[in-house]
């Protein structure tokens, strides 16, 4: 039985506590820094306000850091200091530098990092990179991505909504697509440039500074026109709509779009080879994926894949990283996703955001060193 601890009883945490495999592993301990919040989890005994404390307990064999984006740096590199097997939600870090100390310091202590890329196991984006490898569209040269957010208000109404806390949406949201797009084309991003702008929340009314965030609020229908929302941020200084540009290193060329002030919510990327194009309809639930490999029209593509609903949050996405995270734990194998892989999410996203505040000036990505690029080398199988 693998003993978990969990820093940071987070909106977030609701995935450990609803899809944790209980026949393989238990929650031991928990860490947050409001005692209401320890009060109210019933589900072990050890809790604490002190995350280091829970770090020297010895029963624990792996710990899920589920705090906000600009703690995980310096929690990961304790809790990888102390031996624990980790689980570290995205984005990796806010900064370059911070994700390279984290990789450091896991290769030093040889302790397993497994990065919170739960999109590595959506329906649809596992099928699009079966497509893809099955080389149905040929070599790809170029993909677009773009992301509505329908509930794109929430992160104007809390910690994120400041540069300092979540360094801006490329990293809090982007981290995702940017890596998908990286792995489905089996590169990494070596040039950026970016274009973004505050251009909607600014204009909405904002709330007391002593007044706490309503955060549901955003995931309610009712929650529109933007412009007439109320509940804001006392400080925004992040952007609410962005668009990058990415050269990858093997010469794929890609466009990644995102929008927090849209009516309506999805992930849509298509993916264009020598040999066609791919296109996904709706990204979680009874999502289609439409294949090209003829001349015709769009509407009428020459195959459809079809997927079913699954249960569990992002398309049954978060179950399944749960579940393999913890067989990660107990036998020590290699982590799906490479610590590299979430380092260069972050890297795109931090110098996709500088590119668009400064004049959008393309900005090239330099990789980690040497010895570390070998110790994660990527598939590590
Ligand atoms: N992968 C995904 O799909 C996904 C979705 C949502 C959020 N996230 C990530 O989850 C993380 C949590 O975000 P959230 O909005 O749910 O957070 P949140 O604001 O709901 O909660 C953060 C919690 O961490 C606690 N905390 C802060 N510092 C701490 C410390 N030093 N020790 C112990 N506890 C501490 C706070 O008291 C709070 O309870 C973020 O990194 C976010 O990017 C990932």
């Amino acid at each position: 039985m693998i003993k978990i601890g969990i820093i940071g009883l987070s909106r977030r945490s609701g995935i450990i506590t609803n899809f944790l495999p209980r026949n393989k592993a238990e929650i031991a301990a928990v860490a947050d820094l409001e005692s209401e919040k320890l009060d109210a989890f019933t589900q072990c005994k050890f809790k604490t306000t002190d995350y280091r404390e829970l770090l020297k307990r010895d029963e624990l064999d792996a710990v899920f850091i589920m705090t906000r984006d600009y703690e995980h740096e310096k929690i990961c590199i304790d809790a990888l200091q102390a031996g624990k097997t980790v689980y570290l939600e995205k984005p990796m870090a806010i900064t370059i530098e911070g994700c390279d100390r984290i990789l450091k310091t896991a290769v030093q202590t040889k302790t397993g990092l497994f990065p919170g890329h739960n999109m590595r196991y959506m329906p649809v984006i596992l099928k699009m990179k079966e497509l893809i490898d099955s080389g149905i569209i040929g070599n790809i040269q170029a993909v677009w991505c773009r992301h509505f957010v329908s509930y794109g208000s929430c992160y104007f109404r809390h910690w994120c909504s400041e540069r300092k806390n979540s360094g801006g949406l490329l990293l809090q949201k982007g981290a995702h697509d940017i890596d998908v797009i990286h792995w489905l084309c089996g590169s990494y991003t070596a040039r950026v440039t970016g274009m973004g702008k505050l251009s909607v929340y600014n204009k909405t009314k904002k709330r007391k500074t002593n007044e706490k965030p309503d955060r549901e609020l955003a995931f309610k229908n009712k929650c529109w026109p933007p412009l007439e929302e109320t509940g804001f941020s006392p400080i925004i200084d992040i952007e609410d709509h962005n668009m990058i540009l990415m050269t990858l290193a093997n010469g794929i060329q890609c466009s990644y779009m995102q929008c927090f002030y849209t009516p309506d919510s999805e992930r849509n990327y298509t993916f264009i080879g020598t040999a066609g194009r791919l296109e996904n309809i709706g990204d979680t639930g009874n999502c289609e994926i439409h294949v090209w490999t003829s001349r015709g029209s769009r509407q009428k593509p020459d195959k459809i894949y079809r997927l079913k609903k699954q249960t569990g949050g992002h398309g049954g996405a978060d179950p399944a990283i749960i579940s393999d995270f913890i067989d990660f734990a107990a036998d020590n194998t290699v982590s799906k996703i490479s610590p590299i892989a979430a380092r260069n999410a972050v890297a795109v996203g931090v110098l996709g955001h500088l590119s668009a505040r400064n004049g959008s000036v393309p900005r090239n990505i330099i990789q980690p060193e040497k010895n570390i690029l070998k110790y994660f080398a990527f598939p590590r199988k």
